[in-house]
């Protein structure tokens, strides 16, 4: 029986001390690795994404040295994952093919791309250009073409909407992209059933085991940040403030 917890390291070396076919569904939110991508472009957008998104890990890698990377994750997620499982990797759009090619290279049924809108974003440069409002999710099955699906006989598009993740989720200390509950809560209790075991490879502020955990999922969480995987505990250590 899998005991919720979370730990603090690198996720691919972590993840090797979870048990083969043991996990119901990953979901997970990786560094986008636009870093290199936003310096190199001719706008002062770079500064602004350097302040938004000062965090150590896979944002600033050469593109090749990501993939490898995520190639890494995406085989440990495989030898963990149960056959039928889900896996959803939130991502920037234009990093979608490379998901999809390497989800499909480890065994996994490619399902959808969806789209997460978001109602508030901060409105950046917004006289020069489209106010930047969307992230998307891609959603795969391991060994099957279907998993756990609870649409409870409702039609389910795949985008979702919500604002940007609310101070009152903050409460612990701030991550820069931090997801709203809003947005887990659906995925979580579409895609898996209670007693589940969920993972989290890039917790960040814990956002997907706070989720599973107020709706009775079991939960595992990685972050390697000391800081952040610090506000995960903290969060998971307060539950009750946010049982209504
Ligand atoms: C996009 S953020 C996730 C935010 C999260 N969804 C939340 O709601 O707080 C990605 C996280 O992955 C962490 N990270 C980067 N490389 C990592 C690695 N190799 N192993 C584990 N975590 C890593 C970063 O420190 C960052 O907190």
């Amino acid at each position: 029986m899998t005991q919720s917890h979370l730990m603090n390291g690198d996720c691919v070396e972590v993840m090797k001390s979870i048990p083969d076919n043991s996990v119901d569904c990953i979901i997970t939110d990786p560094p986008y690795n636009l870093g290199l991508f936003m310096h190199n472009r001719n706008t002062n957008l770079w500064k602004m994404r350097d302040n938004q998104f000062a965090y150590a890990g896979w944002d600033n890698m050469e593109y090749k040295v990501w993939k490898s990377n995520m190639n890494k994750f995406f085989l440990q997620c495989s030898r963990v994952l149960k056959d039928k499982g889900t896996l959803i990797v939130f991502m920037a759009v234009i990093k979608v093919s490379d998901i999809i090619e390497l989800g499909q290279k480890h065994g996994f049924y490619y399902k959808t791309t969806g789209v997460w809108h978001k109602t508030n974003p901060m409105p950046r440069n917004m006289n020069i250009h489209f106010v930047n409002s969307t992230e998307c999710w891609i959603y795969f099955i391991y060994k099957g073409t279907s998993g756990t699906f609870n649409n409870n006989g409702k039609v389910l598009h795949d985008f979702l909407e919500s604002s940007v993740c609310p101070a009152s989720e903050k409460k612990h200390g701030k991550h820069p992209t931090q997801k709203p509950l809003s947005i887990l809560n659906t995925l979580i209790t579409t895609l898996t059933n209670v007693g589940d075991v969920v993972l989290d490879p890039f917790m960040g502020s814990g956002s997907t085991c706070v989720s599973a955990a107020l709706n009775n999922r079991r939960y595992i969480g990685i972050e390697l940040e000391q800081s952040y995987y610090q506000i995960a505990i903290d969060r998971i250590n307060n539950l009750k403030e946010l049982i209504k």
